[in-house]
């Protein structure tokens, strides 16, 4: 039995969703969605809606940050369910990480008034960035 933390789908206003807190996997999709590629491409090229390249180097960027390791060839060294709660509560992996949590309610900080309660983002758009880094091999 997981003692209940933040981020392992006990937060109110978000969907549930269970932490296999030996393996550090969500297995399960999100809602049960599937995701898209090209959609999960397009947001991790928009800086203001995931911030993904702010911080990592991807395959193809020129303008890219460094703050995290570069997420070229990512798929190959992590399992889909390590990706999407990676995404979903980096506090897992690191309770200091920089990384934002993208699917997380508890403990933002500087959330702008008008997402006050809302994930970063939704569950769809979550599904969506996993299914683009799943191509990075
Ligand atoms: C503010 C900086 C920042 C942002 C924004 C950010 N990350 Fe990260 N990320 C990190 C850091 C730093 C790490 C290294 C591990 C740690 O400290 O948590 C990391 C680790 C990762 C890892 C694990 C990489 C590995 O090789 O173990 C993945 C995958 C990842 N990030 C994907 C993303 C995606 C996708 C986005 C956008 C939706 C994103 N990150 C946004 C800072 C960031």
């Amino acid at each position: 039995m997981l003692a209940p933390r933040p981020g392992s789908g006990n937060d109110a206003g978000l969907l549930p969703f269970v932490v296999d807190a030996t393996r550090l996997e969500i297995v399960q999709p999100l809602g049960g969605l599937q995701g898209d590629v090209a959609r999960g491409q397009a947001l991790v090229a928009n800086r203001s809606e995931s911030g993904c390249v702010l911080c990592h180097g991807i395959p193809g960027e020129r303008f890219a940050g460094n703050l995290g390791p570069s997420l070229d060839g990512v798929a190959a060294r992590l399992a889909p369910g390590q990706l999407r709660l990676r995404l979903v509560d980096s506090r897992w992996f690191n309770p200091q990480s920089l990384m934002p949590s993208y699917y997380r309610l508890e403990g933002l900080q500087r959330v702008a008034p008008q997402r006050q309660g809302q994930p970063v983002l939704t569950p769809q758009q979550l599904e969506d960035v996993l299914a683009w880094l799943l191509t990075l091999r």
